[in-house]
């Protein structure tokens, strides 16, 4: 070959190796972040706080797509879809995880926490750090925790002592923890998808449920249950998790700075949480259109009587020490 053939051979696969690689580059690595609840909740305004931290960032290289109210999975179906690749994101609550690990139950004992700041030294000491971990050897990873509150009693009659909820149908997230913290009162709990309790409620298919002021207001539950128990019994909390093999995947380059933006967002997301365990609880009462019962301190103390049995049942399953270490951090 001639000296100007191989030149130019040369320059037709130097221009062939830059435009594959201007391809390469112009394919954005895209994260679907799936989750049920409204976009004005906590989860909601956290998943658009790193949307909108990642497209300033990292535009270009990074897409973020965010999917609320159940629109791409239900939360019985994300995490199967997780370890599937059909989506990136997700922050289920810690009730949710039942098929992959029995230690994050702790979560869901009643009356363990006395309130949010007692959840958050838990979670940000040893052993919380340590259950961020606890569905690894699924496949999956927690990149953090996400607040959102602790949880009332919603239902169609008035809910002043534990008697009061006897024989009554509460929907119940897929744990079984919750589910023997209502048998423990005498009501029958059912599992069921959060994207149906509003029609369960409103046909009055199920008498009650039980969840955050924020997701009470959101969903509009408190249109359809004229009566809400502020029992503060039990916290609803989030694991913001991705699957193993996508976040091992990402380029080195990238990955702190996603992590970044996520640890942002949920700080973002955290106070939104504080801001509307307030806020909505108010908008709620303003409605007029359920009544919020506070209870006085003997009728708390029966449904603490009543219900903390269930810490026993679930020991083993849990672990002790993680029970123990939540109890000093209230
Ligand atoms: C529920 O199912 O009640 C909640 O977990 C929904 C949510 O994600 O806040």
């Amino acid at each position: 070959m001639s000296k100007s053939k191989v030149l130019l051979v040369s320059l037709v696969v130097a221009a062939a190796l830059v435009a594959s690689a201007s391809v390469v580059m112009a394919k954005p690595i895209v994260i679907k972040f799936s989750h049920v609840v409204a976009e004005n909740t906590p989860k909601g305004q956290m998943a658009n706080k790193f949307k909108q931290l990642v497209d300033e960032r990292l535009g270009g290289k990074v897409l973020v797509e965010v999917f609320p109210n159940s629109q791409l999975f239900g939360d019985n179906k994300v995490l199967e879809a997780m370890l599937l690749g059909d989506v990136q994101l997700a922050a289920p609550s810690l009730s949710k995880f039942k098929k992959y690990t029995k230690s994050l139950q702790i979560y869901d004992l009643p009356f363990l926490f006395s309130n949010m700041g007692a959840v958050e030294k838990f979670q940000q000491g040893p052993e919380g750090q340590k259950l961020l971990m606890s569905i690894k050897s699924k496949g999956l990873i927690g990149l953090g925790y996400l607040h959102n509150g602790l949880k009332q009693l919603s239902a169609s009659s008035p809910l002043r002592v534990p008697a009061d909820a006897k024989s009554k149908k509460f929907r119940i997230m897929s744990s079984d923890v919750l589910a023997a913290q209502f048998e423990a009162v005498g009501a029958m709990p059912l599992k069921k998808p959060f994207s149906e309790v509003f029609t369960l409620l409103q046909t009055k298919a199920i008498d009650g449920q039980e969840n955050t002021w924020s997701n009470i207001y959101s969903k509009k539950f408190y249109e359809v249950q004229p009566y809400i128990t502020e029992s503060n019994h039990g916290v609803l909390d989030y694991l913001v998790i991705t699957s193993t093999e996508f976040w091992t995947g990402l380029p080195d380059a990238i990955r702190p700075q996603i992590k970044k933006a996520l640890d942002e967002a949920i700080a973002f997301g955290n106070k939104v949480a504080a801001q509307k365990a307030i806020a909505d609880r108010q908008k709620i009462i303003d409605s007029k259109r359920s009544e919020v019962l506070e209870l006085t301190a003997a009728e708390r103390q029966q449904w603490v009587d009543a219900m903390k049995p269930v810490w026993k049942k679930f020991e083993d399953q849990i672990g002790k020490n993680y029970i123990d270490a939540a109890i000093k951090s209230n």
